[in-house]
């Protein structure tokens, strides 16, 4: 069985509106359910736990409940970190679960093609990190100075999802110090030695952080084929 962990517990501070961007509307229906109708349309996904604010668990029942979400199997509170919420997902997986694709609630044009890769990726190497190539050169600075130049034929950014087999993901969770410094699962599989696989992923598979994405979104999904 494969089984998608979809993250929506964040606060969405940086998006500045007064509720979480998961339940802002996206091409009129809120953010959170266009992610998760994409998990439920995969042919690849058996089964789905999404993750929750606990003061917002009602209001996400109450959303997927009006979507006729199939294969939804829980709905569960987040915690203070995203890696906290992803343990919680992971402790809330059906028995069975052989593979595990972790995604942000806030990235609904993921597409039917990025999830099947990833899963057959992870199914095969036990673990895979949906990338993108980067656009932009990618310089460190320190202070007012910029100290350094990456080369970024060598960098990628990190998507979702992330799939994994299940013990990979479970042992690499029980066995690590959860904080803010982990962003993405993948990173807590590097550090336990599994290699991680990449997928190449989309541009468009972007994640709505500011308002500025979602209006992007917007105009991506609307000129999608999938409406
Ligand atoms: O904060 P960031 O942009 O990395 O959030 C990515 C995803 O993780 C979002 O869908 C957000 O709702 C989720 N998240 C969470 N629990 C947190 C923080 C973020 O589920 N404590």
């Amino acid at each position: 069985m494969n089984t998608a962990i979809i993250v929506a517990a964040g606060s969405g501070s940086r998006f500045g509106a007064d509720r979480p961007k998961q339940f802002l509307e996206l091409a009129g229906k809120p953010i959170i359910a266009r992610t998760v109708l994409r998990f439920e349309a995969s042919p690849v996904i058996d089964a789905i736990v999404v993750v929750s604010g606990a003061e917002f668990l009602d209001e996400t029942k109450a959303i997927l409940g009006r979507e006729r979400v199939t294969k939804l199997r829980a709905v569960v509170a987040g915690g203070e970190t995203r890696s906290e919420s992803v343990h919680a997902g992971l402790n809330a997986v059906p028995e069975g679960t052989e593979i595990v694709a972790v995604h942000d609630g806030v990235r609904p044009l993921v597409s039917e093609d990025e999830i099947e890769r990833t899963i057959r990726a992870a199914a095969e190497y036990g673990a895979a990190c949906l990338t993108a190539q980067m656009t932009d050169t990618v310089k460190v600075v320190d202070g007012a100075y910029v100290v350094g130049t990456l080369d970024r034929r060598e960098l990628r950014r990190a998507l979702t999802p992330q799939a994994f087999r299940y013990e990979v993901l479970k042992e690499a969770y029980d066995n690590a110090k959860l904080g803010e410094a982990v962003t993405d699962e993948c990173f807590l599989v590097e550090e336990s030695g599994t290699k991680v696989l990449s997928v190449a992923g989309s541009q468009r598979n972007i994640k709505i952080t500011t308002p500025d994405d979602l209006l992007i979104a917007e105009a991506l999904f609307r000129a999608g084929k999938d409406e």
